[in-house]
């Protein structure tokens, strides 16, 4: 049947327009499909160079927030997707069940290179989630091979986002995300974030890592098989470890046998101006999850990276972590990889983050004279700027202001006016900014040039002093 409708029954056809197709057939991952139609259009971007897209009617945008994390060399850069296809006139595709080829050997040495201490085991996946769960599955099989089979429990933190698998879900701390699913995995709890912007002045911020021992204890330190967290928490908004935090998570984790598994699917590949967050942090993991920046975004994938301590059982004999995927360790997603991280290299990307970070906070501190404006926290290219109804007092807004505040209006007004970057209200409302690693004081003043009237009408709007 020849329609552009969007009404179930209906199908639109191929001469119709994108928008018409993806009004009908696309699914947008957590997306409110039913608020597109002819007053408001889904974006379609069409094209990317350097820190800016190109949505379908030649609108060009700055990508405050490397697309989703994710995309540290910028956009355009077909030498990348080059490797990947000079790898595949070489070898397409063969798994990694029970063969390997040399695109994964070289990258897995190379992550063990890059990554912290003894940090040397590689364990491709396609995605974050992916990552996760088979942090959280080691994490248990671990144990149950070590001889202590009943170390299974995960303990993670609130509003922390670990991802949409099942496993990856039940870690996640968003209530609103886990409700729709419920029940969950057994055996996950949460312990409070490390949100240092609402913490009492007159409590010790480490009470926070002693939270986790407490739950240790609660669960039973028998029963109990790895922490959960991220150098930097996304959601809630760039959340920082006080002083000692990790340190002393470091700490519990070895009084009581516990893997520390950092997932740094954000917050490695430069996102905090080291190959890995933990570094940036200054702690040692078991294992480091990631994914976005290892291709910059130009092919899917995600990895686990395991501690010899942790690998070493499964080294020997029949033992096996059984485990795996088809994709994992793809030849012509690893090649890409390999260029993406030699261009990380011969272009300077670290130094150039290290060289333009404080211009990047100074330009975002320059907003705190604004009443809505209550913090500015992050580090290296990824910050958040929660918004508050009251400076003095911090009352933040309610939920239906801040649907107001978020949907109603700044993410609409900052994307008409060319900048992508993220209102989130997962946590207390924030603006989250996150640009590609490329990016310097010509974006910076760009954000700014958005940013700030922006900001000024929320607060006019929300008839802030
Ligand atoms: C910390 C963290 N873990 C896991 C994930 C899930 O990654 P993916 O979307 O690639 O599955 C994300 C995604 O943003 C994340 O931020």
């Amino acid at each position: 049947m020849s329609t552009t409708t969007s009404e179930p029954g209906s199908k639109a056809t191929a001469d119709a327009t994108l928008q018409e197709q993806a009004r009908r057939h696309l699914w947008m991952h957590f997306t409110r499909m039913g608020e597109y139609g002819d007053e408001h259009e889904i974006p379609i971007i069409v094209r990317g160079e350097g820190c800016y897209v190109y949505d379908e009617h030649g609108k060009r945008y700055l990508d405050g927030l490397a697309s989703l994390f994710c995309t540290q060399l910028g956009h355009g850069r077909a030498d990348l997707v080059q490797a990947g296809a000079e790898q595949a006139k070489e070898l397409g595709y063969f798994s990694s069940w029970s063969y390997t080829h040399p695109r994964a050997i070289e990258l897995a040495t190379r992550v063990a290179e890059l990554a912290p201490g003894d940090l040397n085991r590689v364990f491709f996946t396609n995605s974050g989630s992916e990552a996760v769960e088979a942090a959280l599955k080691l994490a248990r099989q671990y144990h149950r091979v070590m001889g202590h089979p009943h170390k299974h429990k995960i303990i993670a933190r609130q509003i922390a986002y670990h991802g949409t698998t099942f496993g990856a879900l039940t870690a996640t701390g968003v209530t609103d995300y886990r409700a729709p699913f419920e029940p969950l995995l057994s055996g996950v709890s949460h312990v409070p974030n490390t949100n240092m912007y609402r913490f009492p002045a007159d409590h010790d911020p480490l009470e926070l890592a002693e939270a986790v021992a407490e739950r240790i204890e609660f669960e039973g330190p028998d029963t109990v098989a790895a922490v959960i967290m991220e150098p930097v928490q996304n959601a809630g908004g760039c959340l920082l470890p006080p002083e000692g935090y990790f340190e002393r998570i470091r700490e519990i984790c070895d009084e009581y046998d516990v893997l520390l598994i950092s997932d740094e699917v954000i917050c490695s590949w430069g996102r905090l101006g080291t190959y890995f967050g933990s570094q940036a942090i200054g702690y040692q993991p078991d294992i480091i999850t990631t994914a976005k920046g290892i291709t910059s975004a130009y092919a899917p994938m995600g990895a686990m990276i395991a501690s010899d301590r942790v690998a070493e059982p499964f080294m020997h004999g029949s033992n096996t972590f059984l485990h795996g995927s088809t994709w994992g360790g793809h030849p012509v997603v690893a090649a890409i990889a390999l260029a993406n991280l030699d261009a990380f290299e011969n272009e300077h990307v670290l130094d150039h983050v290290a060289a333009n970070a404080a211009a990047f906070r100074g330009m975002l501190d320059s907003l705190r004279d604004l009443p809505i404006v209550g913090d500015v926290r992050g580090m290296g290219y990824f910050y958040a700027i929660e918004l508050v109804r009251d400076k003095e007092t911090k009352e933040t807004f309610s939920h239906e202001e801040a649907e107001t505040l978020l949907r109603g209006y700044l993410s609409g007004e900052m994307f008409s006016r060319g900048l992508i970057c993220r209102s989130d209200d997962r946590g207390d409302p924030v603006v989250q900014l996150s640009p590609p690693l490329i990016a310097g004081p010509e974006q910076f003043a760009e954000i700014e040039a958005v940013l700030r009237p922006v900001l000024e009408e929320a607060g006019r709007r929300m008839r802030l002093a």
